[in-house]
């Protein structure tokens, strides 16, 4: 059958088995992170929503606990849906859910731990007030869920948004409370732009200007932007804007750098939706949570009978250009880092390539840094191009020859490379400067016919002329690549499932085929040991 379990992820967020989906209120509390998850108990797809529970003390090794909020009540007795913590003043923390009634109605609904001294907050019980917020005049109930962490200001009320939509409006709905009981709707959303859909699963948050440090999510005053990121429902991708947002008023205005529309900002440009951050008090962070969906066909999700991960949590803080977020993989992962292998000074002229050995390069790290000469080799670059990354690299794929590029690394690739997952980037020159593209092209992934093979790609927003270099970072798991371009600029994710390329037989090779040379100055790849991951 073609049902393969050894392309189950080593090193993921995963269950040992059924669906999983959004990452839901992760936070910190007296020393433990937990991660509660969008999980059907019951099967390998969607259905039978409960939030399952686990807890860390290093957010690399975790332990399953029991569904910490299940269907038991009117106001969520058809699903638990996505929602956040927010860790009250006194260290209490709360959660906040989307509540699925018996007339299929959204309600958001709150939960509080049953006995703060467990230590991993095992049991959480519902108050017999909830909903909190119902679904009111001139809210659609089919189209209101996914509360925020609720953020405090300087004033005296706490605040949250809901996403929504109004016809094809995407709305983030803004409440206000004193008490954390008794919440009102705003006048105005906090943000809302047309066209868009459901705005599901939206983020809100400051990032300091300076520097990688993270900020709480109440936290005001100078220094900082505010992030607002919602995951478009009707293209499954997710947006974000960078602007400044005014306490008193409730405002947000977007910058003028970030495009307010479906063209704007990617956290991640490939499969990466739902995702959701969190402040780590511990190390003064600030970290993402994305869920990458399977895109393999459903009989094969039901067959291995386990479906979605959560891609490896991210610091995330504002690149000293102020224009876009910077991503990083959380250091904790390196402690999983065993035998590796070093490449340093190596030439790959145009249409060459090599293998990286001596690793099994299934479960690994690979840190690659690239000189680029040539420059003027480089392919024009039409000006129609800048909105569509993604379709530029479905046309010029890695098997297209280029001038500087396409050059990069073949990840899961078979010994003959039959198979192969692209990363890898193309220059082009443009009227005034360089352009960086950067590809996912899974499409000579697998042997295996009639799969999902979307090539992904986006911008990277670099001065290649003045640095002549970048790096290259790209986390391989089996079944999963996520890459992280120019030190954390411009990540995608991709889920492929090799044939050939599997455990011992997964090769790696850095590749060039464009006509200018480019060199290795360094390359470091790891295996990646197994953590605890939830018992399986
Ligand atoms: C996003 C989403 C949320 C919803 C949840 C249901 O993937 O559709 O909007 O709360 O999943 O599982």
């Amino acid at each position: 059958s073609v049902v393969d379990n050894r392309l189950r992820t080593g090193y993921h967020f995963q269950p040992p088995r059924n669906w999983i989906n959004d990452p839901n209120g992760p936070m910190y509390f007296n020393g433990v992170y937990h991660l509660f998850y969008q999980y059907n108990p019951n099967g390998s797809v969607w259905g039978n929503i409960v939030w399952a529970h686990s807890v860390s003390t290093d957010l690399v090794n975790w332990i399953a606990l029991d569904p910490a909020i299940r269907p038991s009540k009117p106001f969520d007795i058809n699903g638990c849906w996505s929602g956040s913590a927010t860790v009250l003043p006194g260290n209490r923390p709360a959660i906040f859910y989307t509540g699925i009634d018996p007339q299929q109605r959204q309600l958001q609904n709150v939960a509080y731990p049953k006995d703060l001294s467990d230590p991993y907050l095992r049991e959480w019980v519902k108050p017999d007030y909830n909903p909190v917020i119902a679904p009111g005049d001139g809210i659609n109930a089919s189209a209101f869920r996914d509360p925020t962490t609720a953020w405090r200001g300087p004033g005296t009320h706490w605040k949250l948004v809901v996403g929504s939509k109004w016809n094809r409006r995407g709305k983030a709905i803004l409440y206000r409370s004193r008490d954390f009981v008794h919440w009102v709707k705003a006048k105005h959303p906090l943000h809302t732009v047309k066209d868009t859909g459901m705005w599901e699963c939206p983020d809100f948050y400051p990032v300091a200007v300076k520097g990688r440090r993270g900020l709480d999510t109440s936290a005001y005053g100078d220094g900082m932007k505010h992030v607002l990121k919602v995951s478009l429902d009707l293209r499954r991708y997710e947006y974000y804007t960078l602007g400044k947002y005014y306490h008193y008023q409730d405002k947000y205005v977007p910058d003028n750098t970030s495009a307010d529309d479906h063209t704007g900002l990617r956290y991640d440009y490939g499969n990466f939706y739902a995702s959701k951050t969190f402040f780590d008090p511990k190390k003064q962070r600030r970290i993402l949570w994305g869920w990458a969906n399977e895109s393999d066909a459903k009989d094969v999700d039901v067959a291995k009978g386990w479906a979605g991960i959560q891609a490896i949590p991210r610091t995330i803080w504002l690149d000293s250009s102020g224009r876009q977020l910077i991503q990083w993989p959380i250091e904790e992962l390196e402690s999983l880092r065993g035998k590796h292998v070093v490449v340093e000074h190596k030439k790959v002229s145009g249409g060459n390539s090599f293998e990286v050995e001596g690793i099994n390069s299934s479960q690994a790290d690979v840190e690659v840094a690239f000189e680029v000469s040539g420059l003027e080799k480089a392919e024009a670059f039409d000006p129609s191009w800048a909105t569509d990354a993604e379709a530029l690299c479905g046309r010029k794929r890695a098997d297209v020859k280029g001038g500087v590029g396409p050059f990069g690394l073949l990840v899961l690739a078979s010994a003959n490379m039959e198979e192969k997952t692209a990363v890898f980037f193309r220059i082009f020159k443009a009227e005034h400067k360089h352009v960086v593209l950067m590809c996912h092209d899974p499409t000579r992934s697998s042997m295996r016919p009639n799969l999902y093979r979307p090539t992904f790609a986006g911008y990277v927003d670099v001065d290649i002329a003045k640095t002549g270099k970048i790096s290259l970072r790209s986390l391989i798991d089996h079944s999963v690549v996520e890459s992280f371009g120019a030190d954390g600029k411009t990540c995608i994710t991709s889920r492929v499932y090799p044939s050939l390329a599997i455990g011992k037989d997964a090769h790696l090779f850095v590749f060039n085929n464009g006509s200018a040379d480019v060199k290795v100055s360094e390359l470091k790849a790891w295996e990646i040991r197994r953590p605890l991951m939830n018992g399986a």
